[in-house]
């Protein structure tokens, strides 16, 4: 079929005649691919994350062979390309700092390429976001296949979830209840499959956002990475994609605000990560969708949580799985009346119709809506007050139940580290009512927004007995982690925020309740401190880090960078030979 155009866009390359395609051609074929692969099939780009320096990710050449026998089954060409892998657990200064680098050179790779539809292999954290970010910003039919969790960790008897348990078992070994050793082996208890972290943490939240977005096939966020039904699913998506390429089924169908208020109820279902909240204010900004912080708020508040996975219940992935996974929570939400039913998918098809058979096989783990987990209107809430003048997130379910409504003297931080050189001292001046404020720890302070806010206590309180205290921060914290923390106050003190003018001995209020973050400083005061307040210099002259920080938005716009927004569509209209 060389000459013939028949519509793809792979037909540009691959059906050209003379020197140009014989060029794009030739060269292809000493990979083995004989001349029938440029008869006019439609050429499907898999983009991996795959890497060993992101062990969430390590098995997906394994997916990608699956996704590769479901594109040949449906008559496509498949091809596996990079995508940069970022793994939560190894890069500094935080995997947050190259989501927006994942986006730009994946969405560049999908455009440069003569690609018809794209399969995205994610898993860690900022790979879902960022493949999801860059297929938005080209706009080629595209489905997601996440490479499922680890199998739940087992420690001594007891399930272990990943990062929840490094947590607990840090406070344990500062408080003498387990020693260095036994931490040691639990480590290796905790990982012990392939997969992402098997809490619902922000890999599995992002995995179920996905789905609930419309952009996964149904049940393919909670299959563990290591059941064979991932490598099935993995397949009928390489199958599938060739037919949304017939179809012209692309991500601008398909990710329509309402499939955004769809993710965002999910999302409160399956008491998800603070996380999802930047990680979909920037898609949706990708789209024109217009989506605010305030809206994950107002849409949440109806939708109890129904999902008891840690760090705000129980169980882990494995077990929500074998209860039904996503499907269950997204049937329940749609006979409840909280689900845009029509909303179209990589199906093809309406959410609730890929959804309508869903069966739940244990109400521990999916309880239903008349009798949830916790209560609507318990989850994420979005905060604002004279301390974020552009909001404020907290994840309600891993709050201590007292400190929903507080007030305590602050004591001000200027790094985690500044705090870290004092938080072991058995004689720091502090006791539980006081808040902890780290600041200069946002999209431009750090850079890079890092998990960070959740600062651990100070060991003297911990040896006290004190499990919890308020912390506010511009940082973010993992999926996997609990407490009492304000997260993503939006100004950042790097850019002059009312977080930069507080000072020790400070009133602070928070009141979950009345969605308010305050400090209790006169307007005339503040503005005071506001005019003596020094911008911190500008560290980096050049380099990623240098167009990180003269880019990146605020929490509340998403992090992404300013020049990013939006979508530039798929043409390349020059030859490059
Ligand atoms: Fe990769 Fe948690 S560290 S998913
Ligand atoms: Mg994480």
């Amino acid at each position: 079929m060389t000459g013939e155009t028949n519509g793809l866009r792979s037909r540009a390359w691959f059906g050209a005649t003379g020197r140009t395609g014989m060029a794009h051609r030739s060269w292809m074929r000493n990979q083995g691919f004989g001349q029938e692969v440029f008869d006019g099939r439609p050429v499907i780009g898999i983009a991996t994350t795959w890497s060993e320096l992101a062990p969430c990710n390590a098995h997906l050449h394994r997916v990608a062979e699956a996704v590769k026998r479901g594109v040949w089954q449906a008559g496509g060409f498949p091809l596996e390309f990079p995508a940069l892998a970022l793994g939560e657990s190894l890069l500094r200064p935080t995997a947050m700092f190259y989501r927006n680098l994942l986006a730009m050179e994946a969405e560049e790779m999908m455009r440069a390429n003569p690609l018809d539809g794209t399969v995205l292999l994610s898993g860690c954290d900022k790979t879902t976001p960022g493949l999801l970010m860059a297929a938005a910003s080209v706009d080629l039919p595209s489905v997601m296949v996440t490479g499922g969790p680890m199998l739940n960790g087992k420690y001594r008897g007891q399930d272990v979830g990943s990062g929840t348990h490094v947590w607990k078992f840090e406070e344990d070994l500062k408080t003498g209840k387990m020693t260095q050793e036994e931490c040691y082996f639990a480590e290796g208890c905790m990982a012990r499959s392939n997969g992402h972290c098997m809490t619902m943490g922000t890999a599995s939240t992002m995995a179920c956002v996905a789905e609930a977005l419309g952009m996964q096939l149904p049940g393919s966020a909670s299959w563990p990475a290591v059941d064979a039904r991932r490598y099935e699913i993995a397949q009928e998506a390489g199958r599938r994609i060739v037919g949304m390429v017939e179809e012209d089924l692309r991500p601008s169908r398909i990710l329509t605000r309402e499939a955004f208020e769809n993710a965002i109820r999910a999302n409160a279902a399956i008491g998800g990560s603070t996380n999802a909240i930047v990680h979909l204010l920037a898609l949706a900004r990708r789209l024109g969708v217009q989506l605010d912080l305030a809206d994950f708020d107002g849409l949440a508040r109806p939708v109890p949580t129904l999902v008891n996975l840690m760090p705000s219940g129980k169980y882990l992935m494995e077990d929500f799985c074998y209860a039904g996974g996503l499907p269950v929570v997204l049937r329940q939400l749609a006979e409840a009346g909280l689900l845009h039913s029509e909303q179209i998918t990589v199906t093809g098809k309406a959410i609730a119709d890929n959804n309508a058979q869903a069966e739940c096989f244990n109400r521990e783990v999916i309880t239903t809506i008349e009798e949830p987990f916790q209560a609507a209107g318990t989850g994420t809430a979005v905060l604002s007050g004279n301390l974020a003048p552009n909001g404020a997130v907290i994840k309600q379910s891993a709050v201590s139940p007292h400190l929903l409504k507080h007030e305590g003297r602050a004591l001000v931080f200027d790094s985690p580290e500044d705090y870290h050189a004092v938080s072991e001292d058995p004689d720091m001046d502090v006791d539980e009512t006081d808040v902890l404020v780290i600041r200069y720890a946002g999209p431009k302070g750090y850079p890079g927004m890092p998990e960070v806010s959740n600062v651990p206590l100070p060991t003297k309180l911990l040896k006290a007995g004190v499990t919890d205290m308020v912390r506010v921060c511009d940082g973010r914290m993992s999926g996997t982690a609990y407490g009492t923390v304000v997260l993503h106050v939006s100004p950042e003190a790097a850019v002059g925020g009312p977080l930069a003018l507080v000072q020790t001995g400070d009133r602070i209020t928070l009141d979950v309740p009345a969605r308010s973050i305050s400090v209790d400083v006169s307007e005339e005061e503040l503005d005071r401190r506001r005019a003596a307040w020094r911008a911190p210099e500008q560290k980096y002259k050049s380099g990623y880090a240098w167009l990180y920080t003269t880019h990146v938005t605020q929490a509340h716009e998403g992090v992404d960078f300013d020049f990013l927004t939006g979508s530039r569509g798929h043409e390349v209209p020059r030859e490059s030979h």
